[in-house]
């Protein structure tokens, strides 16, 4: 059961309109502590009560994930007690088991689940919380990555996805009409999405100063559009390939209201049961990491003192 949840925020980032790695690795080193203290007290826990603790070992940007590491391998060791060392989008699956004491349906396996963060973008087979299958996965860019691109070149502030989701409520998705990415299989491209929205707003300036922002609500609304077209078809077509029966999403994008409705319907329109974790799983938390540390215990896969964190393991 969840006790506590503590996230620091992230000003830095905003304020550089993107995360620069090495600001982003003293923010860790700045916060690591009193954020660790905060989710003890308002677990209600001493640390001498900890049965074990887990970390995110990968992927990631080097220096932030060797914060953490060098954390938790400490802890660990004055604790004497066992370390976990985690997959961060692994974990981000693990979104849909969170018990927190509220009462929602989770998942049974195998179920497929979209993961959809700034880093990352895949189709996963989930069979059990120690097997997951990647069955697609991004070429180039995040969904994340186009939605915060495309906010940036608008003039929003980092992360910009948020925003998006926002604007594009109140937005015309079809005003504007973005290539769709002719990838086949199940891999998934934004780069394509990206610099055509990336052209349309720079050529919309030239001819009408002050077009992304009166147009901002239509460009929000096709941009958005476009990016969940592209995921809903390789969910669709995943679905049917795999013959699966249930169908989740996870990771920072699934916040997006438009993509939570878009997997209902597609659910629907599929026959399949559709899972969606609460919005504060979906971003990075603490309590993802705890969730597939658990699943890590019990099975007995320990790290040893000596793991070092690595930047990409997919
Ligand atoms: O999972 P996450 O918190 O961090 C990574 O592991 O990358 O994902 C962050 C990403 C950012 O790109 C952010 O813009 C996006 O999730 N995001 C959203 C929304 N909320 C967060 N994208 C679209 N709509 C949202 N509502
Ligand atoms: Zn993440």
């Amino acid at each position: 059961m969840l006790r506590s949840n503590v996230i620091a925020s992230q000003e830095v980032h905003a304020k550089w309109g993107g995360v620069v790695p090495e600001l982003a690795s003293r923010a860790h080193q700045e916060h690591i502590v009193p954020v660790v203290r905060e989710a003890l007290d308002k677990a209600g826990v001493k640390k001498e009560d900890l049965d074990a603790v887990a970390f995110t070992r990968g992927p990631g940007l080097i220096g932030a994930l060797l914060v953490g590491t060098c954390f938790a391998r400490s802890l660990a060791q004055a604790l004497e007690i066992p370390l976990l060392a985690v997959d961060h989008v692994q974990a981000h699956v693990m979104a849909h088991f969170i018990n927190d004491g509220e009462e929602r349906p989770m998942p049974d396996f195998p179920f497929l689940n979209l993961t959809v963060s700034g880093g990352h973008s895949q189709l996963v087979l989930v069979r059990s919380p120690l097997d997951m299958e990647v069955i697609g996965t991004t070429l180039d860019d995040a969904a994340g990555e186009a939605f915060d691109k495309g906010a940036k070149v608008l003039g929003l502030p980092y992360p910009g996805g948020p925003l998006v989701d926002k604007y594009a409520r109140t937005g015309d998705p079809d005003r504007f009409v973005l290539p769709k990415p002719a990838i086949t299989g199940l891999d998934l491209s934004f780069s394509g999405i990206k610099t055509a929205f990336v052209a349309l707003v720079n050529r919309g300036e030239m001819m009408q100063p002050g077009f992304k922002e009166t147009e901002c609500d239509h460009l929000c609304a096709s941009l958005q559009k476009a990016i969940i077209d592209h995921l809903m078809a390789k969910m669709r077509r995943a679905i049917r390939q795999h013959e699966v029966e249930r169908i989740g999403i996870a990771g920072g994008v699934a916040a997006n209201s438009g993509l939570r409705k878009r997997l209902l319907e597609l659910g629907e329109r599929e026959g399949v049961k559709v899972f969606i974790p609460p919005f504060a799983y979906c971003t990075d938390n603490a309590a993802m990491i705890a969730m597939a540390g658990h699943h890590l215990l019990e099975a007995g896969r320990l790290a040893t003192l000596d793991v070092v964190p690595i930047a990409r393991i997919h």
